[in-house]
């Protein structure tokens, strides 16, 4: 049986483990040993992994997890699934990509098919991974090179790893015909692009326009709500349109790994080309800026001044029914309601624990925030832990909200 192994067994890595594990013997190396505990005694980290099927593979001798780098030597096809996120100035970084590449370069010393799943800006597999496999090989190595940019998006159930298109492509032909079988086993609907770049750029662009969308219908909200219009009756008015118009929701602002990253390395990539990025920035400015106007908005509600105040942030998830909390919005708006003086604490018993903190109980603030709305949380009792409860998710029939 075909030997696969998958570097980074986070979100992206151990949801693609699960499913090629079905065809394929998998290797799922993570650089973090608790995360290789926890797999290996059969518990999932990862909502939309079900720790039963985990078992079940690792009892098959399907898949198994691992913290030793030279356990990947001998499989055929590599997988990268490592994060990409910005640095402190918020610049692409790859140094986990070169990580992996280390990893590899060091340990692999056969040909094998390299795919790689995280998502950066065109050029990488071309420019970066490549050259980095080679740089930390001993000798060299014609390995095959291509990418299949990730599209998961974790907690949802209608679109999986089966149903949802893949784009790939390799660097050479034959790169690219062995990604199409290796995916052909446990994806519906391949799509062949012409180069990596493509892929590499088409990924960015989803999310981007994602970005650009939610940053347009958040400044939206404000100006409804400065002419004194539900920015939901008019979002569904203009959604009676059959063509032409996607409806988006405004919000607290962008999280995860994704919307609030990819458009950065997009506008990375386009400056080093001296192409403009305007639109792109001011996007993610605008989202950005979101936490401070809800935060300005319960200020003026509650007499201009929150000195004091006990606010109970509802939902610090970047979204609704998932316990991750990169980039979560719910940060920002913490942070400025601290800054005016409020005593802030947060429930959300998905996150549990967070920065050092707990989840507090739903009950007893002067005034609730809610950034957002697990399906769990029953919006009675959210209306009544506070009483001003200021919704920004348009899923809690409040008085107060965008
Ligand atoms: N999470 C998503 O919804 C999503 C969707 C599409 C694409 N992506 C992209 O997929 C990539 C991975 O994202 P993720 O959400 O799975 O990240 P994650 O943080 O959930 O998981 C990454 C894992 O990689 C491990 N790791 C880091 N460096 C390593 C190394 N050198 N060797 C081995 N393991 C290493 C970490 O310990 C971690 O467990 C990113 O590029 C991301 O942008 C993510």
């Amino acid at each position: 049986m075909i030997r696969v192994a998958i570097i980074g067994q986070g979100y992206v890595g151990l949801t693609i483990s699960i499913f090629a594990s079905e065809h394929f013997e998998v290797v799922g190396f993570d650089s973090n040993q608790k995360i290789i505990n926890q797999l290996s005694s059969g518990i999932s980290h990862i909502e939309g992994v079900d720790s039963s099927l985990l078992a079940t593979r690792i009892k098959n001798g399907r898949y198994r997890a691992t913290a030793n780098s030279s356990e990947i030597a001998d499989c055929e096809v590599i997988v990268i699934a490592v994060p990409t996120p910005l640095t402190k100035d918020r610049k692409p970084d790859l140094s986990y990509i070169e990580s992996a590449c280390k990893t590899i370069g060091s340990n692999v010393t056969k040909p094998v098919l390299i795919i790689n799943e995280s998502t950066s800006f065109p050029g990488t597999l071309r420019n970066f991974i490549k050259p980095n496999i080679e740089k930390f090989s001993q000798r060299q190595i014609e390995h095959l090179y291509a990418i299949s940019p990730e599209r998961v998006d974790p907690g949802r159930s209608d679109f999986n790893q089966k149903n949802t298109p893949r784009l790939y492509a390799g660097l050479t032909q034959e790169a690219t015909a062995k990604t199409r079988e290796f995916y052909s086993k446990f994806c519906d609907n391949l799509v062949e692009v012409s180069l990596p770049e493509v892929a590499e750029a088409a990924k960015l662009f989803e999310n981007t326009f994602r970005q650009v969308n939610i940053a347009l219908v958040n400044e939206f909200a404000q100006i409804a709500h400065s002419l004194g219009l539900s920015v939901y009756e008019t979002l569904d008015a203009a959604n009676t349109k059959p063509y032409g118009f996607m409806k988006f929701t405004p919000s607290a602002g962008v999280g995860g790994h994704c919307i609030p990253v990819d458009p950065t390395y997009l506008a990375a990539v386009a400056e080093d080309h001296g192409a403009p990025a305007t639109f792109i920035r001011r996007a993610n400015e605008v989202n950005l800026e979101m936490s401070e106007y809800i935060v300005r908005r319960v200020a003026t509600d509650n007499g201009g001044n929150l000195q004091g105040k006990s606010v109970l942030v509802v939902g610090v998830a970047y979204k609704p029914n998932v316990a991750d909390v990169r980039e979560t919005a719910a940060e920002l708006v913490i942070e400025h309601l601290r800054n005016q003086g409020a005593v802030v604490s947060w429930h959300d018993e998905i996150v549990g624990n967070w920065r050092g903190e707990s989840s507090a109980p739903l009950r007893g603030a002067d005034i609730a925030v809610v950034v957002t709305k697990h399906d769990s949380v029953d919006e009675k009792k959210i209306l009544a832990c506070a009483p001003y409860v200021f919704d920004t998710t348009g899923k809690v029939s409040s008085p107060h909200g965008l």
